[in-house]
Order: C-alpha cells, then sequence, then structure tokens
C-alpha cells in the first residue's frame, strides 16, 4: 500500500511518515518546505494551492492522509490562512477522489468546534462534547477546519471514498508538550477554550494508522484524544469554574476528558498510551 502524506514536513506529518516506514508502508511525503531527514521513498516538495501538481501527486497513491496546514489562526494573515487550508483540503481530498483512492484520512481539529479560539468566550453547550455539538465558531482557523471536514464529507459522497476525518485537540510530546502543559499549571483558566484537550503527537500518528487501515465505508468524524485532561485541577472543577453553564450530560471521572472518545475506541480501536501525569 502506498500512501501520500501531505505536511510531511510538519510536527504530525513527520511522526505520521515515520510510522508507515516502519510499519512497511510505501510512502510519498509531501510538503512546501524541504524534506531533508525524510526517509519516505518519494519525497515532493510544491505547493497545494496548484491543482495541478496536486492532481499529479495524487496519481498512483493508495491512500492519502492530508495533514499539512497553517495549523493554527496565528503565524500568517487570515486572508492567507483561509485560502490555503480550504485551498489545499479542496484540491487533495477532490484529487483523491477523482483518482479513487481507496481511503482518505483528513486531519481536522478540535478547534473546528470554534471554542479553541474563540474570541467571545464560547463555552460548549454539553459535555462530553461529541462528535455532533453544534459549531460556534468565531475564528478563521476554525472555520477552515470546520470547512475541511465538509469538503471531506462532500468527497467522499461524490467519489464514494471511505473517509475518517479526525479531530485532535493541542498535540505534543516531550519539550513541546511541557510547553503547554506549564502554563496551564499555573492557571487552568488558559485553556478554557481547548477544554483542556490533549494527545500526544505519537498517539496521533497511530491513530492515523488505524483511520488507514480499519475496515469502513463512507465518511466518519472521529474526536481522538488522551482520555484525561491537560489540568491537575479536577474536571469537575474546572466545569464549574471556567463553563458553569455547560450542561454536564453525566458523571465523569476524576480528571477525565471532557471529548467524547468512544467513537474512536468504537470504530479505530484507538487508547491513547503516553500519558504526562506519571511522567
Ligand atoms: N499542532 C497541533 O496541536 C494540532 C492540533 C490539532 C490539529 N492539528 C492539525 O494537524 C495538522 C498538522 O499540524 P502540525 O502541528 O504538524 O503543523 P506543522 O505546521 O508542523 O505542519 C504542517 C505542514 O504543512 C505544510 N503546508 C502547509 N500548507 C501547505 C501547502 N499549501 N502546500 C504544501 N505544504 C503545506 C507546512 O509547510 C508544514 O510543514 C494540521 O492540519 C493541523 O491543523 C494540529
Amino acid at each position: 500500500m502506498k500512501v501520500l502524506v501531505t505536511g510531511a514536513g510538519g510536527t504530525l506529518g513527520a511522526l505520521v511518515t515515520a510510522q508507515l516506514i516502519a510499519a512497511g508502508r510505501q510512502v510519498r511525503a509531501h510538503d512546501r518546505v524541504p524534506l531533508g531527514n525524510c526517509r519516505a521513498g518519494e519525497a515532493i516538495v510544491g505547493d497545494l494551492g496548484d491543482r495541478d501538481h496536486v492532481a499529479e501527486l495524487v496519481e498512483g497513491v493508495d491512500a492519502v492522509v492530508h495533514a499539512a496546514a497553517n495549523p493554527s489562526p496565528l503565524g500568517d494573515t487570515e486572508e492567507r490562512i483561509f485560502a490555503n487550508n480550504v485551498d489545499s483540503a479542496y484540491h487533495v481530498l477532490d484529487a483523491a477522489g477523482r483518482a479513487k483512492v481507496g481511503r482518505i484520512v483528513y486531519i481536522s481539529s478540535a478547534s473546528a468546534l470554534g471554542l479553541a479560539w474563540s474570541k467571545r468566550g464560547a463555552a460548549p453547550v454539553s459535555v462530553p462534547v461529541t462528535e455532533e455539538h453544534p459549531y460556534l465558531g468565531d475564528d478563521v482557523y476554525g472555520l477552515t477546519k470546520q470547512i475541511g471536514e465538509a469538503v471531506a464529507a462532500t468527497t467522499s459522497r461524490r467519489w464514494d471514498v471511505a473517509t475518517v476525518a479526525l479531530r485532535f485537540p493541542f498535540l505534543g510530546s516531550g519539550e513541546r508538550l511541557q510547553r503547554h502543559l506549564r502554563p496551564i499549571r499555573e492557571d487552568p483558566g488558559v485553556d478554557r477554550g481547548g477544554l483542556w484537550g490533549w494527545l500526544d503527537t505519537r498517539d496521533a500518528a497511530r491513530a492515523v494508522l488505524a483511520a488507514l487501515s480499519v475496515p469502513l465505508s463512507g465518511y466518519h468524524l472521529v474526536n481522538v484524544t488522551a482520555p484525561d485532561t491537560s489540568s491537575a485541577m479536577p474536571t469537575r472543577e474546572l466545569l464549574a469554574r471556567y463553563h458553569p453553564d455547560t450542561v454536564v450530560e453525566r458523571q465523569l471521572g476524576e480528571f477525565e476528558t471532557l471529548f467524547s472518545i468512544d467513537r474512536s475506541r468504537e470504530l479505530l480501536g484507538f487508547t491513547a498510551k503516553h500519558g504526562w501525569r506519571n511522567a
């Protein structure tokens, strides 16, 4: 099986590429930055904004992991983030459908809910947050991921391609994870919008491999997070302090994640292996 990985020069794409190679898959790695240390059989540099380039890129692969994106609303203008993320998702997923690939994995984000970067301090309607939770966004990045999911669902129906969209929370390992956890330890309120969701990047890459290989058809949107929060404060207290108006649908474990992860367990057979509490 040959897999195209876009964004292969980035944090997640590089790990997905490495895990695929370790699992014996052939990989066509792609990014707009040079793929210096990449061990993929094919490494291609180009911009996914170029539709003709993308049409060539998907030729001859069996599956596509679309991880390339501006991964936050920061670092570029809103217009460019919108155009980059939306155009690249449409180009890659539509071209993959036309080329009759067997599986698409679209890397979405919990930001597609519209809470993580909300300037008006939006709160979830209810927890655990399922994949059916309403979109509440007012920021450009979450909007691009929401549209990316709509593109993935459309492509799946139009070209009859089995597609999984993975909603990841903050991803990090090692020092990047520690840099994320430190301010939350000081003030849990800093991650109010992110709902204290987190996942080790190595586990995220494992979830991508599962999404590529489990038998399924049609389109599936799946929350994938660690089973616990990124905070030492009990989940009930986080809710009472920072989201007092949110409806709590069921009793939650002491540090249980606020995201519903039943679907990732049932559909993908996925559970996170890496934790931070005893590290
Ligand atoms: N980092 C997180 O915490 C996080 C959380 C949830 C979801 N995500 C999603 O995961 C995916 C990967 O994020 P990451 O953290 O690895 O980001 P990253 O910035 O490390 O990697 C993204 C890569 O995509 C490439 N890219 C972007 N636009 C491109 C284009 N038009 N053509 C070619 N290459 C392009 C970049 O050069 C970069 O190497 C993104 O889709 C992001 O939205 C990330």
